[in-house]
């Protein structure tokens, strides 16, 4: 039964108006009331459903073929593999652009000139430090082995409850300051996440470094490290990549979450707790976990066809509920291995991928299904070559996708069609029934 109460046996027919083209007719078959509705960019609004029956609900699970919001930041036309931000292709950003100034145009809407952004530039360098408690109190809570992950995203959350004017989302300067916050304190948290993890001691930020400079020496800095300047460019090319990828799985938690009015620390942090899972940002790890278990090329027919078998596990690092043809960062990806392993010697699980690729590219089960190779089969990779441990990998992720979620949530807010999010649901339980005493069951 609908929830709602509309009858069990109620059937949509949808008809598309063919000397209509821009309109879609609806028609109950149980009343035989009729609602026309436009189309709009492919898109009609569900509210022609509640004009035919107000207890009508359309079951759609994990959203398929609905669109909860509009939004003006990401474009992705998943067929034809693009993807721009505010209108710009990532190809051009992932060249010319650096991770803050994508950042500044997923937020603003506009390329920032050269004073926008050089404050913006020096606004995130001055909020980079978290509070001394944050480290020595919070963290130190957690068991040694803690994964870097679950600590990332009890810290995120933990860094509102320093901050009171959080809860102040309807005051635009409070938003933009936990906006900067966020921003600039993401790798900060990442880096002591994973050197309480290994037992190394906390390396402060420092100033004079760029965004991804900073982030790298808080990993590694031990005695006279240096920065590779390939390597930051390098980690730059990764943060821009990754800043927004429209309604995926965690910016929908973060809008979700957001759409209750919660500040924006408890929001990135479901945002992250939802990256985590292994279907969303936790793939990359699954990549290399997969192609050190076929350890060689000559295993690649094998392993392939015990995913086609669907006895063995997914091809990890393939397929996209959106892109159709090769995701366009999976190519960009790809590239950018090559220049770290210039730096820092081919990482050996590189050929087994290669192999991996060529043979799925060319094989019906995956032609036919379209599933190409996404951002998250080259990115592990890299990482790995960095010296990220597999355990960091969707930390590293979460870093600049805080930018994409407090984008989202900025458009959120500001939306007079938005409501606290609240799907319904298709009861399939059980009718009305009397309580059963113990005795008699
Ligand atoms: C990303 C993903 C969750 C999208 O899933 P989805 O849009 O719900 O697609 P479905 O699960 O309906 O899959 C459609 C078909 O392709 C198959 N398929 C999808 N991804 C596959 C993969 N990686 N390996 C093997 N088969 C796959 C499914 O088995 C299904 O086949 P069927 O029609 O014979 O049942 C899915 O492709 C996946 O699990 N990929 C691996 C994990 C990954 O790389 N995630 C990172 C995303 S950026």
């Amino acid at each position: 039964m609908l929830s709602g109460g509309a009858s069990p046996h109620a059937i949509i027919r949808v008809t598309s108006g063919s000397n209509v083209p821009d309109t879609i007719t609806i028609t109950d078959d149980r009343t035989g009331k009729t609602v026309t509705v436009p189309i709009t960019d492919g898109v009609f609004p569900a509210s022609a459903i509640r004009d035919l029956d107000p207890a009508l609900y359309i079951y759609d699970p994990a959203y398929m073929q609905t669109a909860a919001c509009k939004s003006a930041i990401t474009y992705l036309d998943g067929d034809a593999g693009i993807l721009r931000h505010r209108g710009y292709p990532i190809e051009q950003l992932a060249e010319h652009s650096t991770y803050l100034e994508v950042a500044y145009l997923l937020l603003n809407g506009e390329l920032p000139d050269a004073v926008q952004l050089d404050r913006w530039k020096t606004d995130v360098t001055q909020h980079t430090f978290i509070h001394e408690n944050m480290r020595k109190r919070f963290v130190d809570g957690f068991h040694y082995d803690a994964h870097p992950m679950g600590m990332f995203i009890s810290a995120v959350a933990a860094l509102g409850t320093f901050y009171n004017d959080a809860k102040n989302i309807d005051d635009k300067a409070s938003r933009d300051k936990q906006i900067l916050r966020l921003v600039a304190k993401m790798p900060t948290l990442a880096s002591m996440c994973h050197r309480f993890s290994v037992g190394l001691p906390f390396v402060y930020p420092d100033n004079d470094l760029s965004f991804p400079g900073n982030f790298l020496n808080m990993m590694w800095k031990i005695g006279d490290y240096q920065v590779d300047p390939r390597l930051e460019r390098a980690m730059d090319v990764l943060f821009i990549l990754h800043a927004d990828h429209e309604q995926n799985c965690g910016t929908t938690a973060m809008r979700v979450v957001g759409s209750s009015h919660a500040d924006p620390y408890t929001s990135c942090s479901a945002a992250a707790s939802a990256l985590g899972g292994p279907l969303h940002g936790g793939a990359n790890e699954g990549v290399v976990r997969m192609l050190a278990e076929i350890g060689h090329m000559d295993n690649v027919p094998a392993f392939i066809e015990e995913v086609k078998s669907g006895k063995g596990g997914r091809l990890m690092g393939f397929g996209h509920r959106v892109y159709k043809n090769y995701d366009p960062r999976a190519t960009i990806i790809k590239k950018a291995a090559y220049d770290v392993f210039e730096v820092t010697g081919k990482n050996p699980l590189l050929d087994i991928a290669l192999k991996l690729e060529e043979t799925a590219l060319n094989d019906e089960y995956f032609i036919s299904r379209k599933l190409y190779p996404n951002v998250d089969f080259y990115s592990g990779l890299i990482y790995q070559a960095m010296g990220f441990p597999i355990s960091m990998f969707t930390v590293l992720f979460a870093i600049p996708r805080t930018v994409g979620w407090l984008a989202h949530w900025q458009e959120l807010l500001a939306d007079k069609e938005q409501k606290i999010s609240r799907p319904r649901q298709w009861y399939s339980g059980a009718d009305a029934r009397d309580y059963v005493p113990m005795a008699s069951r």
